[in-house]
């Protein structure tokens, strides 16, 4: 596939110089066909028998292996989410942490995480974003490191592998601005999030958890699909691995749509958006101050003169869509695979005006 035909796929940039990825990718026309056929589907032939059923179960499990090989785990390992925030929960609840217990994070966190640690009763020790400043912070107490392994802020990426193999603590990684955007090895990490919704282009409510140990986690939030068995009591018993903690049942759109957004990726996707990310902080970094380290990530932070609120409405008004990252006084650019010179240099002349 040229970088032509595959960014013809995406509708949205015929209009938008549509840059925020890191919130929600943009949808190819295969997933929209595909979303649309199945609700045609489902309203001509309902939605039930044992054809649907069974094409709903092939599906997750498709869907699970290609999300495996996407972490460079093997499937069992892989439970099908609704987001990173629901990754979160499943982990931080299932530790059965106490208030004499210490979790790890940073202050450069998004709720999705911070939601789920203070909400595990566990004493929330947060450092400055850095490998270094993570290891000084461990005391005995300590249960879990749990960070970014990119930053949605500033778009930093930690080494984690580091942070692992130098504490030996269970570490959960908050994927969300990493999976699908550059490539990513789970390793000897214990948790891993990904929120399809973004980088993967999927709808949402997409996503998955990696964890290297299922049986290590209390299941607390059981569903029809992690079950592999149930009594009429409620007694049940959970699927084998990471299964075990699947969310639910993703609706019938939503997985074909997640099945055809897991193929609009190319061969070449993790190198062509770090160039992109390296081209746009060039490009910008002549006209604002980028807070963003060089080559970590498809992120690009800046901080603007000026309200970045306002800023990011005057670009919007021009075709041109980033975010603000509010409380911070930054505007970030999601660059993906697909983004191209033109998108760089529309930001840029919005940002000259
Ligand atoms: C770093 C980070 N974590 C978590 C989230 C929340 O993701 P989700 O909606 O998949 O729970 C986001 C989304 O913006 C994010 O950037």
């Amino acid at each position: 596939m040229t970088y032509e035909e595959a960014r013809a796929q995406f509708p949205v940039f015929e209009r938008w110089a549509y840059m925020n990825a890191g919130t929600m990718g943009p949808l190819s026309r295969a997933t929209l066909t595909a979303m649309d056929e199945q609700i045609r589907h489902d309203q001509e032939l309902g939605r039930g028998g044992s054809d649907w059923f069974t094409s709903v179960i092939a599906l997750r499990e498709q869907v699970r292996t290609q999300l495996a090989a996407l972490l460079g785990t093997a499937p069992e390992r892989v439970a099908l989410t609704f987001s990173t925030t629901d990754g979160c929960n499943i982990v931080l609840s299932g530790l059965d942490l106490t208030a004499d217990d210490e979790v790890i994070t940073t202050d450069q966190e998004h709720f999705g995480l911070t939601g789920p640690v203070y909400a595990s009763g566990a004493r929330v020790v947060i450092t400055a974003a850095d490998e270094d400043a993570i290891l000084g912070a461990i005391t005995p107490r300590t249960k879990l490191i749990a960070t970014c392994e990119v930053l949605w802020t500033t778009g930093r990426r930690l080494d984690l592998h580091r942070v692992k193999a130098e504490s030996g603590l269970p570490v959960l990684v908050d994927g969300a601005q990493s999976a699908g955007a550059i490539a990513v090895e789970v390793g000897e990490l214990d948790f891993y999030t990904v929120s399809a919704q973004k980088w993967l282009c999927a709808p949402e409510p997409t996503g998955a958890l990696y964890v290297r140990d299922p049986e290590s986690v209390r299941i607390v939030a059981p569903s029809y699909s992690s079950q592999s068995s149930y009594e009429l009591s409620g007694a049940f018993v959970p699927k084998e691995g990471a299964a075990r903690f699947d969310s639910g049942r993703t609706g019938m759109p939503t997985l074909v749509g997640l099945v055809a957004a897991l193929d609009t990726h190319p061969a070449w996707r993790y190198e062509r958006a770090v160039e992109m990310a390296a081209s746009c902080a060039e490009l910008l970094g002549e006209h604002v101050e980028i807070v963003t380290v060089p080559g970590h990530s498809t992120l690009v932070s800046f901080r603007p003169p000026g309200d970045p609120a306002e800023l990011v409405q005057e670009l919007a008004a021009r075709s041109v869509i980033v975010r603000e990252l509010p409380g911070r006084n930054l505007v970030r650019v999601s660059c993906g695979w697909w983004t191209s010179s033109d998108d760089l240099e529309r930001v840029v002349d919005a940002l000259r005006r």
